[in-house]
């Protein structure tokens, strides 16, 4: 598979995971979720933006009845470090006392946006509160977090595509490309998801 368009390559050191990597394991995570859950009708609540990609080629893969919702938090706003305050921009659209709950992100970082997510969640008396990520970055964790449902574990690189960003580009992509250094020097951001 090559890297991308002519201007993508530019921008891009390598390619971290294709397509059809994630495809693999996204059906793995589907087969382990459904076999707990099957009976539990969950509700997968995707946190926006980033986890949209991985959101909806989950719940294609889940043979299951299951409800989805949405919530949008920020911790990067322009895109550089976490503010350590996350900001809700968006609430769910619906009540989420005694369900089965799985929320799930395109990746735990700091882990400061999912800890504050998991703190507002569970204050609305779920019947279970789990969490399914594509990506942890390890290295960087300043939250603890338990991650139910883990993709991959990658290292301290500034991956985009699947849904991931880097100032709103490259979301698109369906692949996970690592970012030089310098293509995200140049606007004052040095490490982020
Ligand atoms: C990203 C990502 C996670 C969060 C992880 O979201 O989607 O929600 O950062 O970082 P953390 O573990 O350090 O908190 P972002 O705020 O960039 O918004 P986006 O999903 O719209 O890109």
């Amino acid at each position: 598979m090559g890297i991308g368009t002519a201007a993508q390559e530019e921008d891009f050191a390598s390619v971290l995971l294709t397509e059809a990597q994630i495809g693999e394991r996204v059906e793995a995570l589907a087969r382990e979720i459904a076999a707990q859950y099957a009976d539990k009708h969950p509700l997968l609540i995707g946190v926006l933006k980033g986890s949209i990609v991985f959101l909806a080629d989950l719940m294609r893969r889940l043979d299951i009845p299951l409800e989805i919702d949405l919530i949008c938090a920020s911790s990067y706003g322009g895109g550089s470090e976490t503010s350590g305050t996350v900001t809700l921009l968006k609430d769910l659209s619906q009540d989420i006392r005694g369900r089965h709950v799985l929320v799930v992100e395109d990746i735990v970082d700091t882990g400061t946006t999912l800890r504050c997510l998991l703190d507002l969640l569970q204050e609305r008396s779920p019947a279970s509160l789990g969490i399914v990520a594509l990506l942890s970055k390890p290295d960087r964790r300043r939250a603890h977090i338990d991650i139910d449902f883990l993709g991959f574990e990658i290292p301290d690189e500034f991956v985009v595509g699947y849904g991931l960003d880097f100032a709103e580009k490259y979301r698109y992509l369906p692949y996970l490309a690592v970012l030089k250094p310098e293509a995200y020097a140049l606007a004052g951001d040095d490490n982020t998801p």
